[in-house]
């Protein structure tokens, strides 16, 4: 009897200790024992379905609106979590199925593209990356993630992270651009921004780095397409950005939909298991991309569906996006003994993890009267116009063409992308709207008085080959005194299976700017765009170009801040401009080869019909003020490979006008046991100077930057010479030499 009341006692003191555990405030003070403790007393409890359920994700039903069935799966525990249903309302009303219907009461994470801003649509992230200023990066994603938890959303699928050499993939326009230092630190900073330091944190989500990896590798820029990267490369260039993400705390990957070396990246046990969680010790979880799973039978390295769930969980994906495989074959794979019940639960202690540290279990529901009061607020929209403006880049100014007089009599605004509502906001703008643009033309306007009369001629389409609107656009020039052209790409141009053979000015824009130049009145082009274009007659002829991108919500506020001078453009290229498409894949960051290129000598690694380098370099972009960077001073010409030295420079305004500088540090490692490439980029600051102000700046250089992979894959330093470059852009330099000695 006494030892009955015992272990009475004895359980009910257990079940009491295990619901206080589940009741344990959110990861913040959440110890990870607590943490791990839970979810073995959830995964005790659950049933093989109730484990799968958790593996899947589903898509909702278009519009932020769930399918019945979804609540149906919610109810019986066997669905983890959904892309696409937003909304507080309906996040809400699903999440209390969770809660309150559910055996388990395990909540459902709910994921969305909040790639640029979630309702106040921010510049694409190619663009953010130019103003090589990652803490504008950090501002926009924290109030992307502000609104998108306003919505009910846990978990967004962002940063895109993927290095982008060919600008033909139109990807290119959702990351940092051709440079993993660069990359690395616009990932850090935009995984900071989303999660803060504590996702579980109001008005923090989830973040995911992605697509693990080399997906921007994709032969010949097609989208989806096959891709072969040594791993000297991928540990050198695509690698560093997802690493940097890991070290910043990212909760999730997504692994992506290309193959790699003959093993596509959502079954890679090299990428997902060997790197991620061996070497990187990462310990979120991975989920696919959209029916990434089911697609390695059209890769042709799974016979059927089975074959391929039964690959893509042992690889180490644990959570699947869309198909079903894991849910429909993981029991009969369990049963023949081609699939652990260990890998199983690992997926699922995964996911429950993160779902812990987010806070889910506590805290579910989210506010529905706070959610329209959150969006595009004045600050909202204040941030995306400062945001956008120093996101764009000058990239041509003869003659003083710009910053235009506020009192000029009269301007022409011209060109497909003057009025256009939907171009600026970019491909995946969230829930954006349209009609909340800024266009460059209400920007011009809002910006002069009324004695400067605007005329606007479209001219032409973006696309198409009618010239029916040339001769209004020309007597519009005629009749002004200037003429500003905004040209460039639609929104369905750029991003996700936008693969362009051509980075032309697309249609008869390119034609349009010829004859309104023609009209000879001083013309500016402005570029609204998503990748690097090839502009090389607007480049010879055109006095004045901007670089504006697709700059969101505020951007036509933005572009008339610049074009009027009440912003001076700071923004430098995070991507090498092509003189043609034949160039590509064109970077600054390339080997220098047995014969690299030379003015007069035909057997040099070059063409016959074009010069070897490229339109516009990376770190390439102009001010309305110029600078002067002289003085360059290492601390020590000598170093140990473990050592440190400082790099310093003198950096002057010297025009009139206060204003941006991007000061640059390269290096190159001059004999290695690998090749290396001439420049890599290991430094970079943006400084703000009055006129005649001067600064030093300083830059340090240690292990973690002069190190390279080397045959063994192993990181290293070598001793050799280094030589430092410091400049205004990756071809404009001021360079001096250190020594690493010993080993
Ligand atoms: C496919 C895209 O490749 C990925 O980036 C995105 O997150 C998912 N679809 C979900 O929309």
């Amino acid at each position: 009897m006494k030892s009955t009341r015992l272990v009475f006692l004895l359980s009910a003191l257990l079940v009491a200790l295990l619901l206080c555990l589940e009741s344990a405030p959110s990861s913040s003070s959440q110890q990870p024992a607590n943490v791990e403790a839970r979810i073995n007393s959830l995964l005790a409890r659950m049933t093989l379905e109730e484990k799968l359920g958790q593996l899947q994700q589903l898509d909702g039903e278009g519009n932020g609106n769930f399918r019945p069935e979804q609540l149906d799966l919610i109810r019986k525990g066997l669905l983890g979590s959904t892309l696409n249903v937003r909304g507080a309302q309906r996040t809400n009303q699903l999440q209390h199925v969770a809660m309150d219907e559910s055996r388990l009461k395990i909540p459902v994470l709910l994921g969305f593209d909040v790639i640029h801003g979630y309702r106040t649509i921010f510049p694409i992230p190619l663009a953010e990356a130019s103003s090589w200023d990652p803490r504008l990066s950090e501002r926009s994603a924290g109030i992307a993630a502000k609104e998108a938890y306003a919505a009910g959303l846990h978990w967004t699928f962002a940063p895109m992270v993927d290095i982008a050499r060919d600008p033909r993939w139109g990807r290119i326009t959702e990351g940092a651009g051709e440079d993993p230092y660069l990359g690395a630190a616009f990932a850090r900073a935009r995984v900071l921004g989303f999660q803060g330091a504590d996702y579980s944190a109001p008005g923090k989500i989830l973040a995911c780095a992605k697509h693990w990896v080399a997906y921007g590798a994709a032969e010949a820029g097609r989208d989806y397409n096959t891709t072969e990267v040594s791993e000297y490369t991928l540990r050198s260039i695509y690698f560093p950005p997802f690493k940097a993400a890991v070290d910043a705390g990212v909760g999730t990957l997504m692994s992506a939909f290309n193959d790699l070396n003959g093993v596509p990246t959502s079954a890679n046990p090299f990428t997902l298991t060997k790197v991620l969680r061996n070497e990187w010790h990462f310990d979120g979880f991975v989920v696919s991309d959209y029916t990434a799973v089911k697609e390695l039978i059209n890769h042709g390295i799974a016979a059927d569906d089975k074959d391929a769930a039964r690959q893509a969980l042992s690889a180490g994906v644990d959570m699947e996006m869309v198909s079903r495989l894991f849910n429909q074959n993981a029991p009969e794979l369990l049963k023949e003994g081609n699939l652990s019940q260990a890998t199983i639960d690992e997926a699922v202690r995964r996911i429950l993890r993160i779902k812990l540290r987010l806070g889910l279990f506590e805290h579910p529901y989210v506010d529905e009267s706070l959610e329209r009061a959150a969006y595009l607020t004045s600050e909202s929209r204040a941030a995306a116009r400062d945001i956008a403006s120093r996101s764009m880049v000058l990239l041509k100014n003869d003659a003083k063409t710009l910053p235009l007089n506020k009192n000029l009599g009269s301007i022409a605004v011209i060109g497909p992308l003057a009025d256009d509502r939907r171009a600026p906001l970019g491909w995946w703008s969230g829930d954006g709207r349209d009609e909340d643009t800024v266009t460059p033309l209400a920007g011009v306007k809002a910006k002069v008085g009324s004695q400067t009369k605007i005329t606007f001629a479209k001219g032409c389409e973006i696309t198409g080959d009618s010239s029916a609107g040339f001769a209004e656009a020309t007597a519009a020039a005629r009749n002004a005194e200037v003429a500003i052209v905004f040209v460039g790409e639609a929104k369905e141009m750029v991003g996700e299976a936008a693969s362009r053979s051509s980075l032309d000015l697309p249609g008869r824009q390119l034609d349009l700017i010829k004859e309104v130049y023609a009209a000879g009145k001083p013309t500016i082009v402005v570029l609204v765009n998503g990748r690097p274009p090839t502009i090389g007659w607007v480049v010879e002829k055109v006095p004045a170009i901007l670089e504006s991108w697709m700059g969101g919500t505020e951007s036509g506020n933005a572009i008339a801040d610049i074009l009027f001078g009440d912003v001076n453009p700071g923004g430098k290229l995070p991507v090498t401009f092509p003189r043609v498409v034949g160039q590509v894949p064109i970077y600054y960051n390339h080997m220098n080869t047995g014969r690299p290129p030379e003015a007069n000598n035909r057997y040099n690694s070059k063409y016959l019909d074009i010069p070897w380098t490229p339109q516009f370099p990376f770190g390439y972009g102009l001010s309305y003020t110029q600078f002067k960077i002289a003085n360059l001073q290492l601390s020590s010409g000598r170093i140990a490979p473990a050592g440190k030295l400082t790099a310093s420079v003198d950096v002057e305004n010297v025009g009139s006008r206060a204003g941006d500088e991007v000061v640059q540090l390269y290096i190159r490692d001059v004999a290695a046991s690998m090749t290396r490439p001439v420049k890599e980029l290991k430094g970079f600051q943006r400084i703000t100077l009055q006129p005649g102000e001067r600064r030093r700046v300083e830059f340090v250089l240690d292990a973690d930057r002069l190190g390279f992979w080397n045959r063994e894959m192993r990181f290293v330093v070598e001793p050799g010479e280094f030589k430092v470059m410091v400049g205004s852009s990756s071809d404009e330099v001021i360079e001096k030499s250190f020594e690493v000695i010993g080993r």
